[in-house]
């Protein structure tokens, strides 16, 4: 029997071609997003469907999951997607903007979680997939907001496997580093509009994560690591996806803070 896979921020980007790339391997998928009505191209694969869901809504989340498991009766795997960026100095941040970004990135994570456990429990297994960042391992500047939610979303995923193993089930994460997606574009937000003390530093590290666009991946590369994770029947917790994650990865890991630190701060133009 096909298995299904429940993404959510299925509009764009790591979300959409992940939907295509399990429709093509033969599973079913629920697409979920804020605005299905303006979306035309998944639904023309037969295995997928599409359902409204804004994960900072409770009685939306728990309305796709309840439209999904009528259509599909079980899900095999939950994919947290949705997520945006907050960039920018965190003095500058209103409380709002900072509440917005820990709603979408780690509470509405743990409400798609908590809607779909009861029905991985019954079903005996099940896997779910965080997509985090390398911000969400390795501390980069002026992300500080960001990072606390993908760190977080990390260390949430960690602590629940454990819970939630007996139960046959799995977490795992994903922890792109950058994607040619709407991310850096129309999704973006910033702490602050106008001057701030922050600018000369600021424009120096918005500059550098632009020259290193280079190295980024597609939507598409990200989706196979996703899928390797969804398939792989390991108990690997982390996927960092892209050569420039697992390069800065591998830098963290083997250097000093001390060197790291440095390097970082050369690379963003932050040294004295
Ligand atoms: N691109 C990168 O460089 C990069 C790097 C590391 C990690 N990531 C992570 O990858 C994930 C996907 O991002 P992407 O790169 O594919 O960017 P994207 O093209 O901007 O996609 C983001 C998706 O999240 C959805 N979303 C935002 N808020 C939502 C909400 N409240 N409820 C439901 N959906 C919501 C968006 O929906 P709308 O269409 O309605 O806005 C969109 O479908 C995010 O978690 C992001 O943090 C991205």
């Amino acid at each position: 029997m096909a298995k299904t896979i429940f993404i959510t921020g299925a509009s764009s980007g790591i979300g959409k071609a992940t939907a295509i790339l399990f429709a093509n391997h033969g599973w079913n998928v629920a697409a979920t997003m804020r605005n299905p009505q303006n979306e035309t191209e998944l639904a023309q694969y037969p295995s997928i469907k599409v359902y409204a869901l804004d994960v900072t809504q409770p009685e939306s989340v728990s309305q796709a999951v309840e439209q999904a498991l009528a259509d599909w009766q079980q899900i095999d795997v939950l994919l947290n997607n949705a997520g945006y960026g907050l960039a920018g100095p965190l003095e500058t941040a209103s409380e709002e903007k900072i509440m917005d970004q820990f709603n979408t990135n780690v509470f509405g994570v743990m409400r798609t979680i908590r809607a779909l456990l009861p029905n991985f429990r019954e079903a005996g297994g099940g896997t779910i997939i965080n997509v985090t960042s390398i911000g969400g391992l390795v501390g980069l500047p002026f992300n500080s907001i960001y990072h606390a939610t993908k760190f977080g979303l990390d260390g949430l995923s960690e602590s629940l496997n454990y819970e939630l193993r007996p139960f046959g089930i799995r977490v795992k994460i994903v922890a792109p580093g950058g994607v040619i997606t709407d991310f850096a574009t129309r999704s973006l937000k910033r702490t602050v509009d106008g001057p701030s003390v922050y600018d000369a530093s600021l424009e120096k590290v918005f500059a550098a994560f632009g020259k290193n666009s280079a190295n980024y991946s597609t939507a598409e590369q990200i989706a196979e690591v996703i899928y390797r994770a969804a398939t792989d029947d390991t108990d690997q917790i982390r996927y960092v996806a892209g050569q420039d994650a697992q390069a800065t990865y591998g830098a963290w890991k083997s250097m000093s803070n001390e060197d790291f630190f440095a390097m970082i701060n050369q690379r963003f133009g932050l040294s004295e």
